[in-house]
């Protein structure tokens, strides 16, 4: 604490956490105020500006609730959850590249059977996804688990749509076999607009940004003994790969969904011959 008269606010109040035991809170509330006064050094806000910034945090938080989390949706359109991502990500270049978790990860998905489909409603073109889950050597991980999610061919995800989707719908926890594979049959995702009708919307709009995402299905891959990794599977030549709302695209998670004519592959996965098929190989760095 601060015990002599001092006019430089700014030291002042970093000064004022200097009692904070722990000095990772310490650290992390001196740099926050220090960036703070900079930006209002830099740009100077009127008090009419200002309080319009906490009304926006206010209505920010008002629209929060069980099934919507506003305030992941700004820090994924300001990049910022990207950012996070990029600086804790792996370092490892061989091991999949991480990506934001996204809002819609918030209901557990069922468990289904290798095989089994995720699009419980039918509403775009089938597919089918498979592949392996490696560690970073190579070698098969049989017992991986695969958290799958993702939205229906409309661009919607079930919680959503409660009333047009099944509890479940487009999501899948599937645990890889003997060899470390896995294979799901689901719809091409579409791309999708990230919900605009809160206060991070009339920000894209006053902005002039939009607020597609290119098409995609998430993962989190885990598996004993390795760190797992939350990340996407993005459809090549989608629209929006360029200019992803929440800047979430890497090139080495972009894979064709590619029209695939293999009868015998196509009894395999028990889909009609020709079929759409992506393949994706997750690897994942030793812990
Ligand atoms: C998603 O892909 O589910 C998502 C990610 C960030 C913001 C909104 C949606
Ligand atoms: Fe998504």
């Amino acid at each position: 604490m601060a015990t002599e008269f001092t006019t430089d606010i700014t030291e002042a109040v970093v000064d004022s956490f200097a009692g904070t035991a722990d000095p990772r809170l310490r650290e992390l509330l001196g740099a926050l105020t220090r960036h703070l006064h900079a930006f209002a050094r830099e740009t100077r806000p009127t008090t009419g500006e200002w309080e319009r910034a906490i009304d926006f945090l206010t209505e920010t938080g008002h629209m929060c609730t069980d099934a919507r989390q506003e305030f992941i949706l700004l820090s994924d359109v300001l990049g910022v959850s990207m950012l996070v991502e990029a600086l804790n990500g792996h370092r490892d270049p061989g091991a999949t590249e991480s990506t934001v978790l996204g809002p819609f990860h918030m209901t557990e998905s069922p468990v289904r059977e290798l095989g089994a489909t995720i699009d419980l409603v039918g509403t775009g073109e089938p597919c089918v996804v498979s592949g392996r889950v490696l560690s970073r050597d190579g070698t098969p991980l049989p017992g991986a688990a695969l958290d799958v999610w993702q939205a229906d061919g409309e661009g919607f995800y079930d919680v959503q749509r409660p009333d047009v989707q099944p509890p479940g719908n487009g999501r899948g926890l599937f645990t890889t076999d003997t060899e470390g594979r896995f294979r799901f049959r689901t719809c091409v995702p579409s791309p999708y607009p990230i919900p605009t009708d809160g206060p991070v919307g009339a920000l894209l709009r006053a902005t002039g940004r939009h607020p597609y995402r290119p098409a995609h299905i998430h993962f989190i891959a885990s598996a004993e003994g390795h760190a797992p990794v939350t990340t996407h599977l993005f459809v090549a030549g989608s629209p929006y790969l360029g200019s992803d709302a929440v800047f979430a695209v890497r090139k080495s998670l972009v894979q064709d969904f590619a029209e695939t004519d293999d009868p015998s592959l196509a009894r395999e996965f028990g889909v009609a011959n020709p079929f759409r098929h992506a393949r994706f190989e997750l690897v994942l760095e030793p812990a």
